[in-house]
């Protein structure tokens, strides 16, 4: 008699089991149809015009609307994959309050630099954290650019992104979307929510999807290279964003030594230029003793050098600052990213070698004419002078000095 029972039960499991699996699989067809459908026009289009690589993820413009019941779908599984991430994790925080879905305030992190000034890096690190929402670059569309001034016709609608962003408003952002999409970068270092975007374009041009998915997260954390610390007091007065910020400060040595490397840089201004670079140094250097009196508590300076020689100790420092409780996705990442047995491979892979490889590799006449119009720069951030080439080669020179702010 019980065994006839438990044998019902177990085929009734085993039924339930086939339908779902059955349930899956019809889902699988839908989805990939319809995703089918969606893209075939496009498709077409790009392989006559430009058949290459780069084109496979640029459409035009983002006029398709997706349906309502598509994006719920998304967000809803976004939040149940979202969900287990983090149920591996022991938060001290309580992440109910940190979600806006649920009406929470995010935990959000700002990196705020220049180019080749060790920002990937630090994004990365901090988008490692399970959990983060990652905004990347979001003044890409301004191209090789600074926005210094409020003055500057791009200064509103800069800080309107970016605020926008945060507050996960993706709804007057038509002209980002637009760009994110041809652009992938953009998107693709968002890693959470990536696979939504690469095989559904028209999911991460909708403005309620972006919307609604990016409220799912507990944390956020943005990198800027285009605007200047001098305009962050509007975003830090926005009390509803209480957003912490790191500033990444790198020698102008070094940072023009990988600048001159890529190739969008060396014949701008505001890249290419060792005074305007080392200026704009000078304006952060007052801006942030500025901002570290008026805003105690919510910015952190870091010189990249040290985030690259101690990445442990010094990622450690930022996550305390910024308030994480987790740092073993981190710690993960660092051994992935620091602990190189290979060579440098990457642009992410950053030991304590790389902020000095310029001590070798650049021409003494390149350094000194970096050097004259840096000094002052130079002197406030804490970089030691190289005399003669000697010197500038010598294993001795350690061209960290102290520095106060
Ligand atoms: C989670 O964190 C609490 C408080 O820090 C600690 O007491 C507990 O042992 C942790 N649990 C696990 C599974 O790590
Ligand atoms: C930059 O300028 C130099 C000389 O002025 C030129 O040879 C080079 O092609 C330019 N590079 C780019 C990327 O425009
Ligand atoms: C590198 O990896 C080893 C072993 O995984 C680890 O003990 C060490 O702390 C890591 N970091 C550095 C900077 O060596
Ligand atoms: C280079 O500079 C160092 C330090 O000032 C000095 O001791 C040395 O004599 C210089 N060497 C040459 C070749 O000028």
């Amino acid at each position: 008699m019980v065994n006839i029972r438990r044998l019902i039960a177990r085929l009734a499991r085993l039924g339930r089991r086939i339908y779902l699996l059955f349930c899956v699989i019809v889902f699988i067809i839908i989805a990939t149809n319809y995703n089918k459908k969606m893209f075939l026009n496009e498709t077409i289009k790009e392989k006559s015009s430009k058949p290459k690589l780069t084109t496979v993820y640029k459409v035009p413009s983002c006029v398709y609307k997706v349906p309502s019941h598509y994006i719920k779908e998304h967000v809803s599984t976004a939040r149940a994959k979202l969900n287990y991430q983090l149920s591996f994790y022991n938060f001290s925080l309580n992440l109910d309050n940190l979600v806006m879905e649920s009406g929470g305030r995010p935990l959000r992190s700002l990196i705020l630099s220049t180019w080749k000034s060790g920002t990937t890096f630090l994004g990365e690190i901090l988008n490692a954290i399970p959990g983060s929402y990652y905004f990347y670059e979001p003044l890409l569309m301004y191209g090789i650019k600074q926005i210094r001034e409020r003055e500057q016709p791009e200064a509103d609608i800069a800080l309107h992104t970016i605020t926008s962003l945060l507050k996960c408003n993706y709804e007057t952002l038509k002209k980002y979307l637009e760009f994110a999409r041809e652009r992938v970068d953009q998107l693709r270092r968002n890693t959470r929510i990536w696979h939504h975007c690469k095989f559904m374009k028209h999911l991460c041009c909708d403005f309620e999807f972006m919307s609604q998915i990016c409220m799912l997260f507990p944390f956020q954390v943005m990198k800027l290279v285009r605007l200047r610390l001098k305009l962050i007091p509007k975003i830090l007065d926005d009390k509803e964003l209480n957003v912490k910020l790191i500033f990444l400060v790198r020698d102008p040595r070094g940072m023009m030594h990988s600048r001159r490397n890529v190739e969008f840089c060396p014949n701008t201004t505001d890249c290419g230029d060792p005074k305007i670079a080392c200026q704009d140094m000078l304006n952060d250097y007052v801006a942030a003793r500025d901002l570290l009196q008026k805003y105690p508590g919510r910015l952190m300076v870091i010189r990249f050098e040290e985030l690259a020689m101690e990445p442990y100790d010094v990622s450690l420092r930022i996550l305390k600052f910024l308030g994480h409780s987790v740092t073993g996705p981190v710690y993960e990442y660092l051994n992935k990213h620091t602990n190189a047995t290979k060579p440098f491979s990457n642009t992410y892979r950053v030991s304590s070698r790389v902020p000095f490889k310029w001590k070798n590799k650049m021409d003494f006449v390149a350094v000194s004419e970096i050097q004259e119009v840096c000094k002052l720069a130079m002197k406030k951030w804490g970089y030691k002078m190289a005399f003669n080439e000697t010197h500038m080669r010598s294993e001795d020179f350690n061209p960290l000095d102290n520095y106060t702010i």
